[in-house]
């Protein structure tokens, strides 16, 4: 409960300005009272407003939310758009030639897309793509750099009704094989290569290899972007260049009409057990969390420059860069590489450069920047910035102040935005014009979010109390299954326990301070968040157990300066207990294993051994002690459920 301690102790509260107030979207406490409050009165009615507003329907609904096959909810269930029309065409003929995109390669290139040259391209690799068979409902992997083309692809598939799966240019080739796998896909859009901080990844190589694996019977297309022009294995049966599939491709492509519900696309992530779960998205309900949040919680203005550091393989990337933005007709920035190449300075000179208004980035990203540089920030010319967001672990005081002092030079409010990636968009975030922040707190549930913290029993705890963050009505933009599996999507966010089988269970827990402000405190689940990305302990020891060498692996999180959460690994060697030069060597050889299994996000920071692991005499690893050594903690918990307390003193020390 120290967390709690340390968040009471937090005393500092920054209401907005009123330079800012005035202008904003929603420019007061009561403004924002007033939407909760008609929210409340109506829940359904309150959504049905916002989407008749929002969304250029092709056929209008006349069903508002579905619950009859609950927790499986339905939104607007009878009403038919296109969500690639709602992010192109309906922008075309106001301002077609408005800039959407500023995109910046890796070594600094600067491409500008208007929304006319988008929905060109847009529209002929939807054609290309039809030419090639690809139709409503099949599945479309895109395993791409994080480039203009990676938007164009995501779009592409929208326009013609085909559900993509973004899988991280980051994961590995058995990873992928996975996802393309669960999902039954049919193509895959990659590129020769990707380059990031003027590093190689050869991404069409890592798709040839999850393809060898013999079960992907079901691809038949693999689309390649060319990034670099590195050699690649060229299957004349299967693969074919972007540029030539689109070279005659017509620029026009009447839109797939798709009901609301027509899935947009599945994203895998991390949850308890080993496989990652296919998170599905509907079309209607989750274009409207990503509009809505960008007026409320981003107080988007069409003069904004937009930008969002998000790769496009995470739900962020999702939300705030593919769809919301261009939902609105913003000017974004895409940034291909990372923030410290070729110097620490890049993600301010690039603010300076395109002269961002709106900043959205992670914590992990903040303390990395803070560490190689704090004064960076002042050598640039920041004056554009108007606002600035922190998205996917809690971000900690002395992280904020800084971002909101040296960065927004004290007068840019910071949206720090709680949601996830089966939320679809923000959930728990301040309006900025009308909620006064306070460093580390998410402050208050969107409109028609209906989040409160409970107990086991699923009672409300009083403010004061920490508890399980849960959502108890329907939203439009939540999760609507898993994909291929139901049954695990009822029992993991709406399980009878704690739930009764009626609330989102999100998974985290949270506290709410005596003003109601929210406060996450962080998983209840083993889920860990490193750098802001989703890891299952599960899935990482599965990985660990799959070596030749590894007879039993325990994974455990550490609180890591810059990661947030580090990965610290404990394993029983089917052999001998190893000594000397030997530990450091198999150490070695399991880490680069993980990288190569899950992807190099997933790769343990310390691996520790022993002869065992600890246990109850029923034979249950006992996790909470392992936290507590990695952490290099004293134990002071009861042991004396403990099967072996000698093994304890083994695992004490990180193995060097
Ligand atoms: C964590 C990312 C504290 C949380 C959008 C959640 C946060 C998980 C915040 C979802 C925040 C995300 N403050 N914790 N502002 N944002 N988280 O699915 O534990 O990659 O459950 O979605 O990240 O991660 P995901």
């Amino acid at each position: 409960m120290s967390t709690i301690e340390s968040i009471l102790n937090e005393a500092r509260v920054f209401p907005p300005s009123d330079a800012f107030a005035s202008k904003a979207n929603i420019p007061s406490f009561q403004a924002y009272e007033a939407l909760c409050a008609e929210a409340e009165q109506d829940y359904q009615k309150f959504w049905a407003n916002r989407a008749r507003e929002q969304i250029v329907w092709h056929k209008p609904f006349t069903q508002v939310l579905n619950d009859q096959k609950a927790p499986f909810f339905e939104w607007f269930g009878d009403g038919e758009l296109n969500v690639s029309y709602n992010c192109l065409d309906r922008h075309l003929e106001k301002q077609g030639d408005k800039i959407a995109i500023i995109f910046e390669s890796d070594d600094g290139e600067v491409i500008r897309t208007t929304y006319h040259d988008l929905h060109q391209r847009v529209c002929q690799l939807a054609n290309a793509l039809k030419s090639q068979n690809i139709r409503k409902g099949d599945r479309v992997v895109i395993y791409m750099p994080m480039r203009t083309e990676a938007v164009i692809a995501m779009q592409a598939c929208a326009r013609i009704g085909a559900i993509h799966s973004v899988v991280f240019g980051g994961f590995s080739a058995k990873s992928l094989h996975e996802r393309i796998h669960d999902a039954g896909a049919v193509a895959v859009i990659t590129a020769d290569e990707q380059i990031r901080g003027g590093k190689r990844n050869p991404l069409k190589a890592i798709v040839d290899e999850a393809l060898s694996k013999t079960d992907d019977i079901s691809v038949r297309l693999v689309v390649i972007y060319q990034r670099t022009g590195a050699d690649i294995e060229f299957n004349p049966a299967r693969d074919v260049w972007w540029h030539e599939l689109t070279k005659n491709a017509s620029s026009q492509c009447e839109p797939e009409w798709v009901s609301a519900e027509h899935p947009l696309f599945t994203l895998y992530t991390s949850g308890s057990t080993g496989k990652p779960k296919g998170v599905q998205h509907s079309s209607a309900g989750y274009l409207l969390g990503t509009k809505v949040s960008m007026q409320w919680v981003f107080d988007y203005k069409p003069t904004d420059v937009f930008w969002c550091t998000a790769d496009v393989g995470w739900i962020t990337g999702h939300s705030y860069v593919a769809y919301g933005p261009l939902a609105m007709g913003a000017t974004q920035v895409i940034f291909e590489g990372i923030p410290t190449y070729p110097h620490a300075g890049r993600f301010w000179e690039i603010i300076q450069k395109h002269q961002v208004t709106t900043f959205y980035t992670a914590p992990t990203a903040i303390r990395s920047l803070i560490k190689l540089g704090a004064d960076l920030p002042e050598q640039f010319e920041l004056s554009s910035l108007r606002l600035l967001g922190s998205v996917g672990e809690p971000i900690n005081p002395e992280a904020w102040i800084w971002f909101y002092e040296k960065v927004g030079r004290s007068r840019c409010p910071i949206v720090d935005t709680w949601w996830q990636t089966e939320t679809g968009s923000h959930t728990i975030a301040p309006m900025p014009g009308a909620v006064a922040l306070k460093p580390g707190s998410c402050t208050f549930p969107l409109p028609g979010i209906s989040a409160a913290v409970i107990d086991e029993t699923g009672q409300d705890v009083e403010n004061g109390k920490g508890g399980f963050l849960v959502i108890k009505k329907p939203f439009p933009s939540q999760v609507r299954t898993l994909w291929s599996d139901p049954e695990r999507f009822r029992t993991t966010y709406f399980p009878d326990e704690i739930c009764h089988g009626k609330y989102y269970l999100a998974g985290d827990s949270a506290y709410r301070d005596k003003e109601g402000y929210f406060w996450i405190m962080g998983r209840v689940d083993d889920v860990l968040n490193v750098s802001g990305h989703r890891l299952g302990t599960m899935e990482i020891e599965s990985a660990l157990v799959a070596h030749p060498l590894v007879a039993e692996a325990a994974v455990v999180g550490k609180p890591h300066e810059v990661k947030g959460e580090s990965v610290i690994a404990f394993v029983v060697l089917k052999g001998q207990y190893p000594h000397g030069k030997e530990i450091e060597q198999i150490a070695h050889t399991l880490r680069e294993w993980v990288a190569k299994e899950i992807g190099p996000i997933a790769k343990p920071d310390e691996v520790r051994f022993g002869e065992n692991l600890p246990k109850t005499r029923s034979g249950k690893i006992m996790r909470r002690l392992l936290r507590t050594l990695a952490k290099g903690e004293e134990i002071t918990q009861d042991i004396s459920t403990l099967e072996n307390p000698a093994i304890l003193e083994q695992l004490k020390y990180p193995t060097k």
